[in-house]
């Protein structure tokens, strides 16, 4: 089975995002599409990086666990809030440490926010940051307006037909990158 590693992207408190990380997560699993692991960024809690990994003398355990789990992983989901029209500076951080490990990596862009837009400005951006990373930018994306009316705390749609409908045609992308570009 192939690997999906699934980025939370927002350490603020009370977040939002994480329950579309919670719902991919859960969604990818019951449907048995692939092996699926949320890396929490909350959880890794990274110093603000002056150098890329690769460059760096006492990178910390949780930095060294974080450039695997993506290196090891055939495709990345990035679930990223909306801030000021662009990307958190967590996320920023994080994909930043890393180079080699983007390289040729099918990314499939999740984008968030409260309004009503789903975050359509920080999906641009994320796709022009992984196509200079030479990642490989899955061509679907699949935006989350009105995130605290449309899930629950675990990630639960309230409009769960739509949502899935949707779910199954951003991941079929997803899985169609990786399995063309992982052997
Ligand atoms: C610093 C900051 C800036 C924000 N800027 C925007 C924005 O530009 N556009 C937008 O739709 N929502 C914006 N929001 C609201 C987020 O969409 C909202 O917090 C949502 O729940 C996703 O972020 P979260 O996962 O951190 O909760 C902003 C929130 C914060 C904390």
């Amino acid at each position: 089975m192939k690997k999906i590693a699934i980025i939370s992207g927002s350490i603020r408190k009370n977040r939002q995002s994480h329950k579309i990380a919670l719902f991919f997560d859960r969604y990818i699993t019951e449907m048995q599409l692939a092996q699926s692991e949320i890396i929490d960024l909350k959880e890794l809690n990274f110093p603000i990086v002056e150098e890329r990994l690769a460059l760096t003398e006492n990178p910390t355990q949780n930095q060294l666990l974080f450039s695997a789990k993506i290196f090891e992983a055939d495709a990345v989901i990035i679930v990223s809030p909306e801030y000021n029209g662009s990307y958190p500076a967590a996320l920023k951080n994080a994909i930043d440490m890393l180079g080699k490990e983007w390289l040729h990596k099918p990314v499939g862009i999740v984008t968030v926010s409260s309004g009503v837009f789903g975050g359509v400005n920080v999906n641009a951006l994320l796709q022009i940051l992984f196509t200079r990373l030479k990642a490989l930018v899955v061509t679907a994306s699949f935006p989350v307006p009105n995130v605290h009316q449309a899930f629950d705390e675990q990630g639960i749609p309230v409009d769960k037909e739509s949502i899935y409908k949707r779910a199954e045609s951003f991941l079929s992308e997803v899985l169609w990158f990786t399995e063309k570009f992982n052997s």
